[in-house]
């Protein structure tokens, strides 16, 4: 059967991506099985979407109940699970009013329209610019795609949506630079993800609520990749004491079904009045179940601390190799279960992700030089020393 999968895969599927050969066919918790029955701890989830793990039974049930009752009714209409999850999403953040969405590029197109229509609707229609970051990542949709901080991504693609200033990430002196009175907001991610899993440095984010503040603009905080416990806090911007105007959210919140969130603060709930923006799916009963059903078994499962202290497990392990490997790896870094290790040189980081995959452990990559975790948040203690021994043996190997 692989065989076959694999050679439809050859013939029909757009060849946008580069997977190995491998087609993954079930998961529990922490492991994934592929195809040909082989086993595989997945520290990549899905790119830190899966936040309970594969196949949570509380996770499963509530999705089935809720197909079962109600999928879809589109925003003509009110459904329970979504007004909950709304309340829900805003008593977690801080946050009064929360729009949904399918993704995380459309969660920051929504806060990207909302900054500009903001201030349309304000009477300083002028203030259209962003400041962003280099090295930053906010999706692949046009709008996302201009502000974010990788000339890769952006190749090929142009002209693109204009009126975006980056600058670099952790500068301040280059942000207040970069300030002016045409400026609507700054985006920033508490952790730039797939920039290389690089935390703001300290006082960094306070200096940007400062700098948004004296200039009139709006701080808004990309947590697609950092939020829903993902770094031991509901939010990744918890950590640096500082709030936002508005923030997106999306992978871990829809726990693998696809679901993204714009939250923000009343001040702005008249900024995107009704026929200004929407999403046929954005809201949708059953997303909202599957993400209620993420938050709920994040309390019960006290998987907020569990994020935390298997974060430092993983920190202090991943620290360790470092130490034992220093002519292959230059250091370890990252926030929670947001984690990397930085390789030295200029390391082949699909070869060694391949040999990582070979052994059965399931890893991604980001930036040019880092081998990223981001396991479910119920990794267990056990499943960490795992990983680490296997990443252990492959660096190793030379
Ligand atoms: C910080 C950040 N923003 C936005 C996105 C885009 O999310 P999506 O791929 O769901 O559109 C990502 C995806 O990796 C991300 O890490």
């Amino acid at each position: 059967m692989t065989q076959e999968l694999l050679a439809i895969a050859g013939r029909h599927l757009y060849p946008n991506y580069r997977q190995p050969p491998v087609v993954l066919a079930r998961g529990r918790g922490l492991e994934v099985w592929d195809t040909e029955g082989r086993r595989y701890l997945d520290f990549a989830a899905g790119v830190a979407v899966c936040a309970v793990g594969h196949a949570h039974p509380a996770y499963v049930a509530a999705v089935s109940e809720q197909v079962a009752r109600l999928g879809h009714v589109s925003n003509y209409f009110y459904n329970e699970p979504n007004l909950r999850l709304a309340g829900e999403l805003c008593r977690r953040t801080g946050m009064d009013r929360a729009l949904f969405c399918n993704s995380g590029a459309e969660a920051n197109e929504a806060l990207l329209k909302l900054a500009r229509r903001h201030f349309f609707a304000t009477g300083q229609p002028d203030r259209v610019r962003f400041v962003a970051f280099d090295g930053s990542f906010h999706g692949r949709t046009m709008g996302a795609l201009a502000l974010t901080g990788q000339a890769k991504y952006q190749a090929g693609f142009g002209p693109g949506v204009g009126g975006v200033t980056h600058v670099a990430y952790g500068d301040l002196g280059a942000v207040r630079a970069a300030m002016g009175t045409d400026v609507a907001a700054i985006l920033v991610e508490p952790v730039l993800g797939e920039g290389g899993v690089v935390p703001a440095p300290p006082g960094f984010l306070a200096g940007l609520r400062a700098l948004a503040d004296e200039h009139g603009a709006l701080l808004l905080a990309d947590e697609i990749q950092t939020g829903v416990g993902r770094t031991g806090r509901f939010l990744g911007h918890e950590h640096d004491g500082v709030q936002v105007d508005a923030l997106s959210l999306a992978k871990g919140l829809g726990g693998g079904f696809p679901v993204g969130a714009m939250l923000c603060r009343e001040a702005l709930a008249g900024a995107l009045p009704p026929g200004t923006h929407g999403s046929t799916y954005g809201g949708n009963a059953l997303a909202s179940a599957a993400a209620l059903a993420v938050l709920s078994i994040l309390d019960a499962e006290g998987l907020l601390a569990n994020a935390e202290a298997q974060g430092e497990a993983l920190s202090r392990g991943l620290a360790a190799l470092a130490a034992k490997l220093p002519e292959r790896v230059e250091l370890e870094r990252g926030r929670g279960l947001l984690r990397a290790l930085v390789l030295r040189g200029t390391p082949d980081l699909r070869g060694i992700s391949g040999r990582l995959r070979e052994r059965g452990l399931l890893v991604t990559v980001a930036g040019d030089r880092a081998l990223r975790f981001t396991p479910p948040l119920v990794v267990s203690g056990a499943q960490v020393e795992e990983a680490l021994s296997v990443v252990e043996a492959v660096l190793s190997e030379g």
